[in-house]
C-alpha cells in the first residue's frame, strides 16, 4: 500500500460558495422545492429511446464521429427557424450550438471581458451567472427589478453618472427578460427597447438569456430584445426547459465576430455530436408545440396549487409576484427574516429551498426565497408548503422567545 503524501489545490482556485445545502443530507423523504428541476414525467423516455435508435440507424458513424466545421446542420436549422418566433432573424454563422446555455455565458464572458471588467446584473439574478462572472474576476453591479423586470431608468442613471465622473461603463449587462429567475417577472416592451438602445449609445453588449420564453401560460411573447438591437445583444436559449437539462445542449445567437470566438475559446471544440445528432432525430419526431403546452398545462396546475397553498398556510405573512410561466416563485418575508437561518430546520422538517441571498451581490436579499413549482406534483407541494410554514413559524416563535429573553 502507498503512504498517501499531501498535494495542494491550484492557487488559482477562487473561494466560491457553493450553493448546495438542498443537497446535504438528502433523507428519503426530502421533498426538493430548491433547484430548477423539471416534472419528471415530462421528460420524453420513450421518444428519445427511439430518436437514438433512428439517430444510429441514419447517422450512426456521423453520430459518433469528429465533426467537422461548426456541427451537425438540423439543429442550427432548428434554433434559426425557432428564433423567428421570438423576432430574431439569424444566420447559422451567428448562432453557436453550446453545452447548455451555462456554457455559452461562459464562452461570452471570457470573449468579452478582462479581469476587472464591469459586468451588470439584475437584483437579484440567477446564481449560476454569478459564479461565471465571478470565475472571470470580473466587477459586479447590480440593479434591481420591479413588476416590469429590470429598472432600465436606474440603469441609465448610472450610465449618465459614469461618463460625467469618468468612470469606467460596462462591457456586458447580464439579463432574464422571461420569467426571471428567481424573480418571475417579465421585461415590458418599453424597457427591452431602451435597453438595446443604451447597448449601442455606451457601447456594451446584453447577454439576453431566455431560458424560459417557452414556459408561458397565457401564450403572451414579448419580442426578445436582440430584435431591437442584434449588433449589441447576445441571445441565449436551452434545450433544457423544454426537452431534457440532461442533453446539455443550449444556444447562442450573436455578431458573426463573436460567435467565431466563442468557438475558439470552446476547449470541449464541439458541443457533443451524439447528442446533437439524437436531439435532431427527436425534434423530427415530436410536435414541439404539443410538448411544450403539455409542459405548461403541467407548470400551471403546479403553480397555481402552490400559490393556494401559500396563501392556506402563510396567509398575509409573505408576498409575492405571481409568476404567468417559468419555474419559480419568489417569496418576501417580512424584513427581520433570514430565510438562510432555517433551511437546515426545513431540510430535517422534509423540505428544502434556496435562500434569498444566494440571487444577489451581498448582504441584500435575506428575506426572500426561491421555490421550484415544476418538479412535485400538486400534493407533494401542499405537503411541502405544509412543511415550510411549520419549520417558519417555529422559526419565528423561537427568535421571539430570544428576543424576550434578552
Ligand atoms: C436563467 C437561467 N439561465 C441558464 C440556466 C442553465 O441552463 P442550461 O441547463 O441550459 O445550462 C438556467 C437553469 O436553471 C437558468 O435558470
Amino acid at each position: 500500500m502507498h503512504l498517501l503524501k499531501q498535494f495542494s489545490f491550484s492557487k488559482r482556485f477562487p473561494e466560491i460558495e457553493v450553493v448546495g445545502s438542498a443537497f446535504a443530507g438528502k433523507q428519503d423523504d426530502l421533498i426538493p422545492l430548491s433547484f430548477g428541476f423539471p416534472a419528471p414525467e415530462s421528460l420524453p423516455v420513450d421518444k428519445m429511446t427511439a430518436a437514438t435508435e433512428a439517430a444510429m440507424n441514419t447517422q450512426g458513424r456521423q453520430a459518433l464521429a469528429y465533426s467537422g466545421g461548426t456541427g451537425p446542420k438540423n439543429i442550427l436549422n432548428w434554433i434559426k427557424e425557432r428564433s423567428k418566433l421570438r423576432e430574431i432573424e439569424a444566420t447559422e454563422k451567428e448562432i453557436i450550438v453550446t453545452a447548455g446555455s451555462s456554457q455559452a455565458i461562459d464562452l461570452i464572458t471570457r470573449t468579452l471581458t478582462d479581469p476587472g471588467d464591469e459586468i451588470w446584473v439584475e437584483a437579484p439574478t440567477f446564481f449560476g451567472a454569478l459564479k461565471t462572472f465571478r470565475l472571470a474576476e470580473t466587477n459586479l453591479l447590480s440593479f434591481p427589478i420591479d413588476e416590469h423586470g429590470l429598472r432600465v431608468d436606474l440603469v441609465e442613471q448610472e450610465l449618465i453618472q459614469r461618463v460625467k465622473n469618468n468612470l469606467p461603463l460596462p462591457k456586458l449587462m447580464y439579463i432574464i427578460p422571461n420569467y426571471q429567475n428567481p424573480g418571475g417577472v417579465n421585461l415590458s416592451i418599453e424597457r427591452r427597447k431602451r435597453l438595446a438602445e443604451l447597448a449601442y449609445e455606451y457601447n456594451f453588449f446584453i447577454i439576453e438569456d431566455d431560458a424560459y420564453v417557452e414556459l408561458s401560460f397565457n401564450k403572451n411573447y414579448t419580442p426578445a430584445i436582440y430584435s431591437f438591437g442584434p449588433e449589441r445583444v447576445i441571445y441565449l436559449s436551452t434545450f433544457s426547459k423544454i426537452i431534457a437539462p440532461g442533453l446539455r445542449l443550449g444556444w447562442a445567437i450573436g455578431l458573426k465576430e463573436i460567435i467565431e470566438k466563442m468557438q475558439i475559446l470552446k476547449i470541449d471544440g464541439l458541443t457533443s455530436v451524439y447528442v446533437q445528432e439524437v436531439t435532431k432525430n427527436l425534434l423530427e419526431q415530436i410536435d414541439m408545440d404539443e410538448q411544450i403546452n403539455n409542459l405548461n398545462s403541467i407548470y400551471l396546475s403546479r403553480k397555481n396549487a402552490m400559490v393556494s397553498a401559500i396563501k392556506q398556510h402563510f396567509g398575509e405573512d409573505v408576498s409575492f409576484h405571481e409568476p404567468q410561466g417559468g419555474f419559480f416563485l419568489w417569496l418576501t418575508f417580512p424584513d427581520d427574516i433570514d430565510t438562510s437561518e432555517f433551511v437546515d430546520a426545513a431540510m430535517l422538517a422534509g423540505v428544502s429551498y434556496i435562500a434569498g441571498k444566494h440571487f444577489f451581490l451581498q448582504n441584500e436579499g435575506y428575506n426572500h426565497m426561491r421555490l421550484c413549482f415544476t418538479f412535485c406534483e400538486e400534493e407533494i407541494i401542499q405537503e411541502a408548503i405544509k412543511r415550510l410554514a411549520k419549520t417558519y413559524y417555529e422559526h419565528v416563535n423561537s427568535k421571539q422567545m430570544i428576543e424576550e429573553a434578552n
